[in-house]
Formats: structure tokens, sequence, C-alpha cells
């Protein structure tokens, strides 16, 4: 016959369990977090590389900056409580998008598209959404491109698929949109919000010409052919390739 545990052994028994559980929930969150920002990295790097590479072949680099954020554990669980989901795992993973950001900030709106672009077309990439609030401003002058894109990683024995949200937009497009997210925080403290806000619409409309008008600048710059004489034009490809002329 089996011996009976006591309560005392009981008692135990669920408290080992219970850490347990809880110890390996928190690894399981743990992983979770180091795939997103695995496929940060790769986001990145895709990035820095095509910035590289439009550099050599153009003479000027698109991007600007990148930055990159993994959501933190109490935006997560307000998200979760926003979409009226379980907080779990498997429901976090389907159905939270913006776990993984990364943001690139180009000089000019064209830019936004070729680097878009040229992120969309790679093979390993697929696009699960375009949101594009530069064609389509938000109400309040919001400017931006956002793609969700689905990156695989690679692990010893695995691979995953893990979304990514990037936002790609120009410096002036973020110099706005951080200053309208400093906005929204305070905006309760403010007396005249509507005022603040009516303003700050203003300045994305100011901003989104500006930003026009300095992209036919520079196209009009870059139409600009200067004669050169054949040693300066080899001069130029000496740099290009990095070979010291002395
Ligand atoms: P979120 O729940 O905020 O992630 O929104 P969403 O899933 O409906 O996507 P959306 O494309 O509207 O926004 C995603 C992200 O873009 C936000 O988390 C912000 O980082 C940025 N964003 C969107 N709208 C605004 C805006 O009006 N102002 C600022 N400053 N940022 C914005
Ligand atoms: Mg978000």
């Amino acid at each position: 016959m089996k011996d009976k545990m006591n309560l005392p052994q009981i008692l135990q028994n669920s408290v080992t369990n219970y850490f347990e559980e809880a110890i390996d929930t928190v690894i399981d969150y743990k992983e979770m977090f180091l795939v997103y920002d695995c496929a940060i990295k790769e986001i990145k790097t895709k990035f820095d590389i095509l910035d590289s590479e439009f550099k050599i072949k153009h003479k000027r680099n698109p991007i600007s900056t990148i930055s990159t954020r993994l959501k933190s554990n109490s935006s997560l669980m307000s998200k979760a409580d926003k979409l009226g989901i379980q907080f779990d795992i498997d429901n976090i993973k389907e159905h939270i998008e913006d776990i993984a950001g990364v943001r690139v900030v180009c000089n000019y709106i064209d830019d936004i598209y070729k680097i878009a672009d040229a992120l969309i077309n790679q093979h390993d990439i697929e696009l699960i959404k375009r949101k594009d609030y530069i064609a389509n401003p938000k109400p309040n002058g919001y400017r931006s491109l956002h793609l969700i894109v689905k990156v695989p990683v690679f692990f010893a024995d695995s691979v995953q698929y893990v979304k990514v949200e990037v936002q790609i937009r120009t410096i002036a497009m973020d110099f706005w949109a951080s200053l309208e997210h400093q906005m929204r925080y305070k905006k309760s403290a403010l007396d005249n919000a509507e005022n603040i806000i009516a303003e700050l619409t203003e300045c994305a409309e100011i901003i989104a010409k500006t930003d026009e008008k300095m992209q036919k600048i520079r196209i009009e710059i870059d139409k600009l052919k200067i004669e050169k004489s054949a040693e300066e034009t080899l001069i130029e490809k000496l740099r290009k390739i990095n070979i010291s002329l002395l």
C-alpha cells in the first residue's frame, strides 16, 4: 500500500511545483524575447547593407539613423489588454505585431520607398502588412511608411519566422513624431491641448512641403553633370577603392 502524504509534505510539493512552473514560464518569455531580439539584428543588418551598397553606387547614404527597440513587458501587457487577448506566448506571437521594432530615418522621401522595396524584394522576407501614412497621413498629420515583415531566424536546430514592425520616415517626419509623442503623454496636463494639437498638425503640413521641396532640389543637383578631366576621374575611382595617393 502507498504511504499517504501528510499536510506539510503536500504543501511543500505544491509550493515547489508552483515555483518550477513560474521559473519555466519566465524562461519561455526570455527565450521569446531573445528570438525577437535576433530578428531585430537581422533586419538592422539588412538595412545597414542596403545603406552601404547605395553609398558606393550613388555616393550618398540614404539612411540617416536606425534605431531599434524590444517592446517592454508592461506595454506588452497593455497591448494584450487593448486587443482583448489572453496573455500567453502563443497569443502574443500571433496577435502583437510590434514586439520587435526597427525605425529607419531617411534623408529624403524617395529614399524611404527605395529602401522599403529593396527590403521587401529580398527572398527571405515576407511582407505581412504595409501602411503608407505618407500617401495617406493620419488626421493629426502623422507620416511614416509602416511595414510588418516576417524574417527567418536560424538557430542550431531550428528556424523561427518572426514578425518585425519597421517604421521608415524622413528626418523631418521623425522630428515631428517625437514632439507629438511627448505631447500625447502630457495632454491631460495641458490646458491648451486643442491649440497645440492644431499647431502640430499645421507643422506636419509645413514639414511635408519642405520634405518635397528638399527632394526636388536634390534631384536637380543630381542631374547636374560636372565635366571632369581624365585625371580627376581616375582620382575619384582611386578614392572609391580607398588606395592612398601618396
Ligand atoms: P499601435 O497599437 O500604437 O501599435 O497602433 P497600430 O497597431 O494600429 O499601428 P499604427 O500603424 O497606427 O501605429 C504603430 C506605431 O506607429 C505606433 O506604436 C507609433 O510608434 C507610431 N505612430 C502611429 N501613429 C502615430 C502618431 O499619430 N504619432 C506618433 N508620434 N506616432 C505614431
Ligand atoms: Mg506600437
